[in-house]
């Protein structure tokens, strides 16, 4: 069951609007047609699958943030709360999407067998998310700070970033052919500054924290600086994608 995290969508754009703009290499791969029915997986505040339903597609979006749904609704498309760990659509999907949103589902193969059962035969599923040694420099210091603090080490991690080699085996159990894997560094500048992201993206492990959140916060800011911040200020996240396309045999 993913980590339950409450996510403010209006935080989530102004802080990390760069997800949805960074992933236009995935909605190349999925290359999505007029007329397909496409299911868009984790679909954040809905700025992809907006992308995905100007080619033509009819997109069904889904998310587990029940605020990320609102904001996707909001721009008119047709969004609503589901787990991706429990996907009960039957096959009536051309296509499943997901951007940026796997790696928050660590019950790899319950959401694979799920995208499986929702694609039509013949069917394809693309995805990017954060493969293996994916902020690889946050995810220490973070560590660092819950052995600071005796946290347990799930709420410092609490990812999934998987090898190519892991994440083909996962579809592969799950019926699919695999087309393509490509793992790729993408150093992501990160305009808002490392705290927004880690205030955006790992919110709970600070709530831990108790009265001692903002020192906590300032530690693991310190503790990256060294490696993420430039000289003028600008700090960049040691982002690494794994993008994917898997076809569901015809
Ligand atoms: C990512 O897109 O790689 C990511 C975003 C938030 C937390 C962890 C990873």
């Amino acid at each position: 069951m993913p980590e339950a995290q409450d996510w403010s969508a209006e935080r989530y754009v102004r802080d990390a609007g760069f997800v949805a703009t960074l992933g236009a290499g995935a909605v190349e791969w999925l290359a999505p047609k007029a007329g397909e029915r496409i299911l868009d997986l984790g679909c954040g505040d809905g700025a992809l699958t907006a992308d995905i339903a100007a080619a033509g597609a009819t997109v069904v979006a889904v998310d587990a943030s029940a605020d990320m749904v609102e904001a996707a609704k909001a721009r008119g498309l047709d969004a609503h709360r589901v787990d991706g760990e429990h996907l009960a659509f039957g096959p009536e999907f051309d296509a499943v999407f997901s951007n940026a949103a796997l790696h928050w589902m660590t019950g790899a193969d319950a959401v694979a067998a799920g995208v499986f059962r929702a694609l039509k035969p013949g069917g394809r599923f693309v995805a990017e998310f954060g493969g293996f040694a994916n902020c690889a420099a946050i995810v220490t210091a973070l560590f660092a700070a819950a052995q600071d603090r005796r946290l347990p080490a799930e709420l410092a991690k609490p990812w999934y970033f998987p090898t190519e080699a892991a994440y083909a085996d996962v579809l592969s159990r799950a019926g699919f052919t695999v087309e393509r894997t490509l793992r790729f560094p993408r150093p992501t500048p990160v305009p808002a500054g490392m705290r927004a992201w880690l205030e955006v993206f790992r919110a709970p492990f600070f709530d831990a924290c108790g009265a001692d959140r903002e020192a906590v916060l300032d530690k693991v800011v310190a503790l990256l600086e060294p490696s993420l911040c430039d000289e003028a200020g600008n700090w960049t996240a040691d982002y690494v994608r794994l993008r994917v396309a898997a076809t569901k045999p015809a």
